[in-house]
């Protein structure tokens, strides 16, 4: 099949398209026909090396964590799914490629199109179980550190749907685009608190971080209990009481939880570009300079 793939780490260049041999669904697992894949950031910083410790790679390696397809085969005791079906989830053999293993995965709605689901399976599968961690939002101010971007857009359209108010950070240029999703925008960075007080007078519930950016102290001191901050991006948060999320917790059950929203039209992903594959590297270097506005997605 053709995949991209990269035998070292280092810069977008070392993305090639080559010829890789089929991976297989393995039990409770499906494979598919990928039409579109997106990019995250977990992608280009395994590809730059920054996790070879966490996570260390096997080389050679197809980037993608997450795609969206049709099913063309189904693990041993798979239930629920069928071969023709088209579905969006989590990658476990690498999204860039015409073929793809899912480990959780959930139909895609009608309403959207496959560049959309493509784009919705890490961040929405993350935003929830971001969302989950400040329990619940009915009624509630929330503040959301990053909101503008893959994650942060998903987590904005998910907490109105569950009645929150949303208070987003963004830079300038994306303040219209967080006002489109429904959310109250504010620029991060130092004097957020004041800037925060003046848009929600009555004081925040809970904030979620999704950037990463080192404001979790702030975050904190806003809200006035680590128990009510969370984060999927900071890793020093256990010294402040906050936890930390993973977003492939309970995958599957929060894929559904998306396709849902997206069918009742309370969720739509948000692509700011999509390339063709051979474009893969132009892909991820928009990606790693950090200012996505919703998702960067590849077409195959
Ligand atoms: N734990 C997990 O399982 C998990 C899963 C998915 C993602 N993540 C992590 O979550 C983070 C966000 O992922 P993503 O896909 O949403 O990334 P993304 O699409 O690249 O978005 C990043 C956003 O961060 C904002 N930002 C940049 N500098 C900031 C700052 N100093 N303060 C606040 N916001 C800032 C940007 O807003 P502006 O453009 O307006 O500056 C941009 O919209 C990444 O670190 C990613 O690795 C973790």
């Amino acid at each position: 099949m053709r995949a991209v793939r990269f035998h070292q780490y280092g810069d977008p260049q070392v993305l090639a398209i080559e010829d890789a041999p089929e991976p297989h669904a393995g039990p409770g697992q499906v494979r598919i026909a990928v039409r579109a894949a997106s990019v995250n950031p977990i992608d280009w910083k395994i590809r730059a090396g920054y996790l070879a410790e966490m996570m260390p790679t096997t080389f050679p390696a197809i980037p993608g964590t997450d795609a969206a397809g049709v099913v063309d085969e189904v693990g041993e005791g798979t239930s629920g799914v069928e071969i023709g079906d088209t579905v969006f989830g989590l990658a476990v053999s690498g999204g860039a490629a015409e073929l793809a293993v899912l480990g959780a995965w959930a139909p895609v709605p009608a309403p959207w199109s496959l560049e959309q689901a493509a784009a919705a399976g890490l961040v929405s599968a993350t935003a929830i179980a971001g969302l989950d961690a400040l329990g619940d939002l009915a009624g509630r101010t929330v503040l959301l550190e990053g909101a503008a971007g893959g994650v942060g857009s998903a987590a904005v359209e998910v907490a109105i749907a569950r009645g929150a108010r949303v208070i987003g950070t963004a830079s300038e240029t994306h303040h219209e685009f967080l006002r489109s999703l429904g959310a109250t925008p504010v620029t991060y960075g130092a004097g957020l608190a004041a800037r925060v007080a003046a848009a929600a007078p009555d004081g925040v519930d809970a904030a979620l971080d999704l950037a990463g950016s080192g404001s979790l102290a702030d975050l904190v001191a806003i809200v006035g209990d680590p128990a009510k901050v969370a984060t999927v991006a900071d890793f020093t948060a256990a010294a402040l009481g906050v936890t930390v999320v993973q977003g492939d917790a309970n995958a599957s059950a929060n894929l559904a939880l998306a396709a849902e929203l997206g069918t009742s039209g309370s969720y739509t992903p948000r692509v700011e570009a999509t390339y063709p594959v051979e474009q893969v590297a132009e892909a991820h270097a928009r990606v790693q300079a950090g200012h996505s506005q919703g998702k960067v997605v590849l077409t195959l």
